[in-house]
């Protein structure tokens, strides 16, 4: 456990090896189908990120044993038919991921299930998955009809051809999850491409699930067969590393067995188009996912803009490249991400606040921001706000800090990345 406030004292230069904890995203996809593939899989390098472990409760809170050594864990499947009606309302903790896409596979139960989480999920809105769902036939209601906590009576559901009006790959999964149930072919027509870890996953465990252009089918019913799969390392938790190298001259960092997925690397393009020194020292694929090895060197960055479907892609790397381009040379302007408005926090304006508190300028508008480049970071005191993208972003901006920075709520970080302060500080020369 953290202590509640993080103190974060100036560092010269990163150097080192890291290897980062199980890619969250794909830590719940692969317990979420193990849960009802036939048998036991073990899942290697899974997260140790509060989120999924919440979605390890709620599937044992499903009748589902889970058995857990270090970082392995043990999913003893029961089959698309064996998850039993929980005895209490199901927790997903600050889990959006859990929530939404757990709910695909409730909706398709013969019984009644509540499923609800903490302060900040239960501010997050739900209408986008309780569409669809209730498309399928699934009864569903919600605090105002749009916040957790959902009661989910499920029925047998029928397939739909559903286009999410924003893109999400939360929404794609929750729908492809509820047609994992039907008899049929259920299909998710997407206009911007998001994250393809459940296609991946789904695969892997013997699903039948075919892409042609922006429209991704699955076959309803399908024998799932339990799988060894190992979790490769997280490219949102790297992200924290590769914009601290580019804050410190003289840095050098080599994050080992992270996922490159090409769904996921449109980081990595956006930092090297911005002038970031980033090489992948080797790569292959493993279980249908690209793993490989980076070098960061500091380069320095010069901005630029993140809008339309990049945003999209780069939303959860946002808040800390927004601290990378205080320091850039242009600054960054960031366009069509409302999104951020209805995360973990209200990320345009807790990241504003943090920056304001360090002595920067931003200007926030309704689904974006502006931070002119060349400025400096004061020491100061910041908040997370319970928010774990958010802490561990101005603890990087904190190493780059003239004086010592405290971060207030500094536990946040263990949603994702438990061990996020002190693999930072073994990078410290
Ligand atoms: C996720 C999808 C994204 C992302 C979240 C994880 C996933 O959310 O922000 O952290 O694992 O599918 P949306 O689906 O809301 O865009």
């Amino acid at each position: 456990m953290q202590a509640p406030t993080h103190r974060v004292t100036p560092a010269t230069s990163l150097n080192g090896v890291v290897r980062l904890p199980g890619d969250k995203s794909i830590s719940h996809r692969y317990a979420m189908i193990a849960a009802v593939a036939e048998g036991a899989s073990l899942l290697h390098n899974y997260s140790s990120g509060a989120d999924c472990q919440s979605t390890l409760g709620c599937i044992e809170a499903l009748g589902i044993q889970v058995e857990r050594e270090g970082r392995t864990v043990r999913v003893h499947g029961r089959g698309l038919d064996g998850l039993t009606a929980p005895a209490a309302a199901l927790d997903a903790g600050n889990s959006g991921s859990t929530i939404r896409m757990l709910s695909g596979m409730l909706a398709a139960q013969p019984f009644e299930s509540v499923i609800g989480g903490d302060e900040s999920l239960s501010r997050r809105p739900m209408q986008r998955i309780m569409t669809p769902l209730r498309a399928m036939g699934a009864e569903i209601s919600a605090r105002e009809d749009k916040f957790p906590p959902l009661a989910i009576r499920g029925a047998r559901l029928t397939p739909i051809r559903y286009e999410p009006p924003v893109p999400s790959a939360q929404v794609k999964t929750c729908v492809l999850f509820a047609g994992l149930h039907t008899e049929g072919v259920t299909e998710v027509v997407e206009r911007v491409r998001t994250r393809d870890h459940t296609e991946v996953a789904l695969r892997e465990f013997g699903a039948v699930v075919e892409q042609s252009g922006g429209a991704i089918s699955i076959q309803g019913r399908p024998r799932l067969t339990a799988r060894e799969l190992s979790v490769p390392g997280d490219l949102s938790s790297a992200a924290f590393f590769l914009a601290a190298a580019n804050l410190l001259p003289g840095s050098r960092i080599v994050i080992e067995q992270v996922g490159l997925s090409p769904s996921r690397t449109q980081l990595l393009d956006w930092l090297l188009g911005a002038g970031a020194q980033i090489r992948v020292l080797d790569v292959g694929q493993k279980a249908g996912e690209m793993v490989g090895t980076l070098l960061v060197t500091y380069s320095g960055i010069g901005g630029g803009v993140i809008e339309g479907a990049m945003t999209a892609a780069l939303i959860d790397e946002i808040p800390v490249l927004a601290v990378l381009g205080a320091r850039s040379e242009r600054g960054l302007t960031v366009r069509d991400a409302a999104e951020l408005r209805v995360k973990e926090t209200d990320r345009i304006e807790t990241v504003a606040e943090n920056l304001r508190r360090m002595g920067c300028e931003i200007t926030t508008s309704a689904d974006g921001f502006h931070v002119p480049g060349k400025q400096r970071f004061r020491g100061a005191v910041c908040d997370s706000f319970g928010d774990h993208r958010i802490v561990m972003a101005f603890a990087v901006a904190g190493l780059a800090a003239d004086g010592e920075t405290l971060i207030e709520n500094a536990a946040a970080a263990s949603v994702s990345f438990p061990e996020f302060y002190v693999t930072l500080d073994s990078l410290r020369a």
